[in-house]
């Protein structure tokens, strides 16, 4: 462990900080694909016998990195464990989102340094979005010397030689590259789940609201090759997963970088995946302004292709829209929302919905609201806009006090959770299938799971059920889940 400040390291050599110009430049640089991820030969076994902890907050980006990280570390002999007083390594994989999001993992940070100083020997790594803005780096070099390792999105698969560095340097070892990032397959991954994965079919972002950090934390966009994505999908299926999330930040601008396939889109993605024998498949996060009537052809056609549509608004009012940088107005996503929802019937909604942008005022407030009267989402997430450091809004002047941004965000809330009621109502009495994922959370004698349409559903029956798809009838229909009764003698049809 190291009293390292910044002053001793020698940041430029590691450290880019996040840039619009650079950042807007680099859509013409090509993605390099790495395929020889490999763990020096020295590093193979130093984690036998200790054991990691990785803590993940934020998107499932984030989570499924986790499983890569996890992926390495169990490569080089590492187990995993749940209790932070047993770890060798501890890793904070971070989100920047939000600055409540931020302040979250400073804390945490802060209660690790009793037990850093506890186990002298112990690794504590932070990682993640937070670990690519600059002043998040600077905090940390400044007040946090109980941290050895920050590495960034891009370094990853420099884990083994990362931590190589951290265990027997004395200094804090800082790598994150700003550079835009290229795509590295074939690493390891431990999935947390055994019938459930992500799949990232894409990486970064070049829609660049104007609110958001994620274009800086995450690089440009850059499509997996199709091949590749197919071939995991299919090993996936032959291990018995039921259900697979394709994940990426806008995936709808899947393939737009695939420099030798033209005209290939989510839309034929697909069409291919619906082909392959898993039994559910999901795909977030949709960006309205990419979403083609192709990829609407290919939902319709239902089967395996779950009918579920994420699909973030952020504000109902186009002038707002524009400000943010979303690319499309009201009447454009409302569009786009009635032509899903006939092509794809009994299709689920759900949004993203951010109040007090800069200067949003009532009347503009108010569009947010009436076009939740319009769409009648099943669910969304709902946030008071969150200045972030480097974005074009966190320039911006802002005349809207905070409590008015509240009190938005409260009625906000009451309109989504009254729709979200009006929404599962409709499931009395139905019966529906169900992936059964486990306990439920609050009563460990209920099972919980999904429906197709990404409701949860909670019902007695014995465990055994785990991982399984079953039917279960519908009796009481509450405002976020359903409960119901396990329909045992049509277990395992679909
Ligand atoms: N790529 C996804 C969103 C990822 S971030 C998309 O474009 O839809 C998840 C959500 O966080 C966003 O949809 C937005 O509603 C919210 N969000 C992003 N930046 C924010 C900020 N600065 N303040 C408040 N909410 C924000
Ligand atoms: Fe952020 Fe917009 Fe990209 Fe979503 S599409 S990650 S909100 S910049
Ligand atoms: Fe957060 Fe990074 Fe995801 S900022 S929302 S973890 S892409």
């Amino acid at each position: 462990m190291s009293e390292q400040t910044s002053s001793k390291v020698d940041f430029s050599k590691y450290f880019q900080p996040p840039s619009l110009k650079d950042a807007r430049r680099r859509r013409r640089q090509a993605v390099q694909i790495i395929n020889d991820f490999s763990i020096p030969e020295d590093m193979a076994a130093i984690g036998r016998g200790k054991q990691y902890l990785i803590e993940t907050y934020g998107c499932q980006m984030n989570e499924h990195d986790t499983e890569v990280m996890a992926g390495i570390l169990e490569k080089m002999g590492y187990h995993e464990t749940d209790d932070p007083k047993l770890a060798d390594v501890i890793l904070i994989n971070t989100c920047a989102i939000r600055e409540n999001a931020e302040n979250k993992v400073f804390g945490h940070i802060g209660t690790l340094k009793t037990l850093k100083l506890e186990k002298p020997g112990l690794i504590l790594g932070v990682c993640g979005c937070m670990a690519q803005e600059e002043v998040v780096v600077n905090k940390i070099l400044a007040k946090h010397p109980q941290v050895d390792l920050i590495f960034g999105t891009h370094n990853i698969h420099r884990l083994p030689q990362l931590l190589k560095e951290a265990l027997f340097s004395k200094e804090m070892v800082v790598e994150v590259w700003s550079k835009e990032g290229d795509i590295v397959e074939n690493l390891p991954q431990s999935r947390r789940g055994h019938f459930q994965a992500w799949v990232n079919i894409m990486y970064g972002c070049d829609k660049f609201c104007t609110y958001c950090i994620v274009p800086y934390t995450r690089g440009k966009e850059r499509s997996r090759h199709p091949e590749e994505i197919v071939q995991e999908v299919r090993e996936l299926a032959r291990q018995g997963y039921k259900e697979i999330t394709l994940l990426g930040q806008n995936v709808n601008a899947y393939g737009k970088d695939l420099p030798d396939l033209e005209n290939y889109g989510l839309g034929n993605l697909m069409d291919e995946i619906r082909q392959i024998g898993i039994p559910r498949v999901r795909f977030t996060t949709s960006h309205p302004k990419d979403f083609d009537d192709h990829l609407i052809e290919v939902l319709a056609k239902g089967g395996n292709l779950c009918e579920h549509i994420h699909l973030p608004v952020q504000s109902g009012s186009s002038d707002i829209l524009k400000i943010m940088g979303r690319g499309y107005t009201r009447e454009r996503y409302l569009e786009l929302f009635h032509k899903i929802k006939d092509a794809v019937p009994n299709a689920s909604f759900t949004t993203d919905i951010i109040v007090g942008f800069p200067n949003e005022t009532d009347e503009q407030f108010e569009e947010t609201l009436s076009l939740v009267r319009e769409c009648e989402f099943d669910g969304g997430f709902t946030f008071i806009y969150s200045p972030r450091a480097g974005t074009p809004a966190a320039r911006m002047k802002d005349n809207i006090p905070m409590d008015v941004k509240k009190e938005r965000l409260q009625r906000l809330n009451k309109l989504m959770d009254e729709f979200s009621a009006k929404s599962n109502a409709k499931y009395q009495d139905q019966t529906v299938e169900v992936l059964v994922e486990g306990e439920s959370r609050k009563n460990p004698e209920v099972l919980s799971g999904h429906t197709r349409t990404n409701k949860v559903v909670n019902f007695r029956g014995p465990k055994s059920l785990i991982g399984e798809l079953v039917k279960v009838k519908i009796t009481n229909a509450k405002m976020w889940s359903l409960n119901g009764e396990w329909q045992e003698e049509t277990q395992g049809v679909r």
